[in-house]
């Protein structure tokens, strides 16, 4: 019996994925783009939330008994999400892993959405909710400002986020997924240090051994920023916003999650960065 991984071309199932590879389960990628996702030779088939009659080709290739889900970029992603467990149900799957954020709450639109049907369905269940991903700051926008400019633009002012690195939450992902007992609990995935983009810069500035600076927006400059860097209106506020709730500190925390799963501590934001530094050469 397989693992369909959904978002296959994203951060963390393509990482879940060489986890279960390394393990020698079978699994199989699910990606809007289809087998041209597939990396590392990774077998990938066309998968898309928003997209009904793809919901069944998974099914089609392998007999499927865990379903690792995240959210959609699409409007009330909770209405297919939900529908498209129904189905899996009847399919034979008995397990998901969903993965969140940190605002998630059961039952609130969003992902809480999700978490309560996985619930009420008596599927084995469970509900990753990580922080702000380290790996964000080697995507294009960032990897850009932080490469070429030296800066880092938010407006999350001084508010501290425990950064977790995609390796981490794709590891207690693996282990939600394949361990014999279910979690049928959500799981808060820090990283181990709150830190402010004050506090990121000057680490980057250490470890690139060059001046990288956090240039601190106010609302209206930051959606304008983003929009100049082609976001659509809509995603540069849903950022816009996420930022302004880290900077009153909604997202710091600890949680001993990562280590109680996976029997390691998480990566530190200086350790991701020594690792990753050719990523902003
Ligand atoms: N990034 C963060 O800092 C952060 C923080 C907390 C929580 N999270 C949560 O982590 C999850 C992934 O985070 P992310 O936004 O950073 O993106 P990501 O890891 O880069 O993955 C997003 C993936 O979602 C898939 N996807 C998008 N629309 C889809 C659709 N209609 N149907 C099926 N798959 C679709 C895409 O995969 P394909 O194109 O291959 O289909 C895309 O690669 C989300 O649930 C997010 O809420 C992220």
């Amino acid at each position: 019996m397989s693992i369909l991984l959904t978002g296959g071309s994203g951060k963390t199932a393509p990482r879940v994925a060489a986890l279960l590879a390394a393990d020698k389960r079978p699994y199989l990628l699910g990606s809007r783009q289809g087998p041209s996702a597939a990396s590392n030779g990774h077998p990938t088939v066309k998968f898309d939330m928003g997209d009904e009659s793809t919901w069944t080709k998974p099914f089609e290739t392998t007999p499927i008994k865990a379903v690792y889900m995240m959210e959609p970029r699409i409007a009330t992603p909770w209405i297919p999400m939900n529908k498209f467990v129904d189905l899996a149900k009847t399919k034979g799957v008995s397990r998901f892993v969903l993965c969140a954020g940190n605002s998630a709450q059961i039952g609130k639109d969003g992902m809480g959405r999700v978490w309560e049907h996985l619930i009420e369905s008596g599927v084995d269940y469970c509900v990753l909710r990580p922080s702000w991903f380290m790996e964000n700051l080697i995507e294009d926008g960032l990897k850009f400002t932080i490469g070429k400019m030296g800066k880092i633009f938010t407006a999350a002012q001084d508010g501290e986020i425990p950064f977790i690195s995609a390796d981490d939450i794709a590891e207690v992902a693996y282990h939600a997924l394949t361990d014999e007992k279910s979690y049928n609990s959500d799981l808060s995935i820090l990283g181990p240090q709150n830190l402010t983009y004050d506090q990121i810069a000057e680490i980057l500035t250490k470890v690139l051994g060059r001046k990288i600076e956090h240039v601190k927006q106010d609302e209206a400059g930051r959606i304008a920023g983003l929009v100049q860097h082609n976001l659509s209106e809509y995603f540069a506020r849903f950022l816009t916003n996420l930022e302004l709730l880290a900077s009153k500190n909604f997202e710091k925390g600890t949680s001993d999650a990562v280590e109680r799963v996976t029997g390691h501590p998480p990566l530190s934001f200086e350790q991701f960065a020594e690792k990753n530094k050719a990523a902003w050469s």
